[in-house]
């Protein structure tokens, strides 16, 4: 999964490189700045005395050290003002830079903390905001595995409202799977009763010929459809790509899984991908619900709703939101599995 959020300590990342969130004499601080020097040890203070500092909104690297990752690409996130005096331009431009001087040292994993948002005041939630869209982007056009790290549950904050819209959501529609059935029967039957099936009128009858000969004509159009019964998770997806006028790329990075795997499904017709990844790609091509079950269906799997995930995907599939990160951003703010591979 190319973007993928963590719970860890990012000094324990075992990547290519670990950003940090510094200040700009880079000698050193608190939070992660003190984390990431106290596990690193005096050598990384030591080649940090020779950088001469950093800009906000700029980034420089140095060794790992005694951590993990083989670097640290040391970056200095604005403080928070007002959001009037261009922070967010600032705090974009740290993970861009990161990631840059990242790219430009072959790093395969990098590792993120949520750059201002500790010491610096940054709204957490705009703040992650900020580091999806920027890391997703640079994603789009680049191979590369990115960690957004999270230390403490406090310091994740996705917006209130979409918390309570979702959460919401699931109390309306989550079917516990101990619910007595029979008593939800009972329920339902108090509903009203079904309009009952009136008869067919003369002029019905009619336009039912009409029908008739239409359906004659459609019969090539009930022949694919029934192609389409038959087809493998595999032939769907790319007949899908193609409906939408998308390349194998572009849907596969949407879907936020990486090209050695698509090209496993791409290439074995019965492949079976798991359920995150076949909603992935759901989500991806932007399918409505009834074509994601038919997805879901082609790998073996079906929404349920005594499933907390698939509620949430549902929840988004329903709002026409179709942004995997978003998505995946709220899946980890219910502790639950994220979308993609
Ligand atoms: N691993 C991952 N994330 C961490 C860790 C850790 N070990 N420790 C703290 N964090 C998280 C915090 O929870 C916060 O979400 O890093 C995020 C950034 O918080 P700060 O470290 O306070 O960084 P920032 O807000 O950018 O302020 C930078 O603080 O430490 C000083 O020298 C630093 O002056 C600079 C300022």
């Amino acid at each position: 999964m190319p973007l993928e959020i963590v719970r860890n300590d990012i000094t324990k990342m075992k990547v290519d490189a670990i950003v940090n969130a510094a200040n700009e004499s880079l000698l050193g601080g608190g939070g992660v700045d003190g984390a990431i020097h106290r596990a690193a040890g005096s050598g990384l203070l030591a080649e940090c005395r020779t950088l001469g500092g950093c800009k906000t909104g700029k980034a420089k690297i140095t060794g790992g050290y005694n951590v993990p990752a083989k670097y640290v690409i040391h970056t200095v996130g604005p403080i928070y003002n007002d959001g009037k005096h261009g922070e967010k331009a600032l705090l974009e431009s740290c993970y861009r830079e990161s990631l840059a001087l990242a790219k430009e040292h072959q790093c395969e994993t990098v590792a993120f903390p949520l750059i201002s948002s500790g010491v610096y005041g940054y709204p957490k939630d705009q703040a992650l905001k900020v580091a999806i869209d920027v890391i997703s982007d640079f994603l789009l056009e680049n191979e590369m595995t990115v960690y957004i790290v999270i230390f403490d549950k406090a310091a994740y904050k996705i917006s209130e409202k979409l918390i309570s819209d979702i959460a919401e959501y699931i109390d309306d529609n989550y079917v516990d799977e101990h619910t007595d059935y029979s008593r939800e029967r009972i329920r339902m039957n108090a509903l009203p009763p079904m309009a009952p099936r009136t008869r067919k009128k003369k002029s019905d009858i009619d336009s039912f010929k009409m029908c008739d000969c239409k359906a004659m004509l459609a019969e090539d159009d009930l022949d694919a459809k029934l192609k389409q019964i038959d087809e493998s998770f595999s032939q769907m997806l790319l007949r899908k790509i193609d409906e939408k006028g998308m390349t194998d790329a572009e849907c596969y990075k949407k879907a936020n899984i990486d090209r050695k795997l698509f090209s496993k499904i791409r290439s074995d017709v019965h492949y079976k991908p798991s359920k995150p990844t076949a909603l992935a790609f759901a989500i991806s091509l932007e399918l409505s619900l009834a074509e994601t079950e038919d997805m879901l269906r082609k790998a073996g799997f079906a929404l349920s709703h005594s499933n907390k995930f698939d509620i949430i995907i549902e929840y988004f599939i329903s709002k026409g939101n179709y942004n995997i990160f978003e998505i995946n951003e709220a899946l980890f703010a219910f502790d639950q599995s994220l979308l993609g591979a």
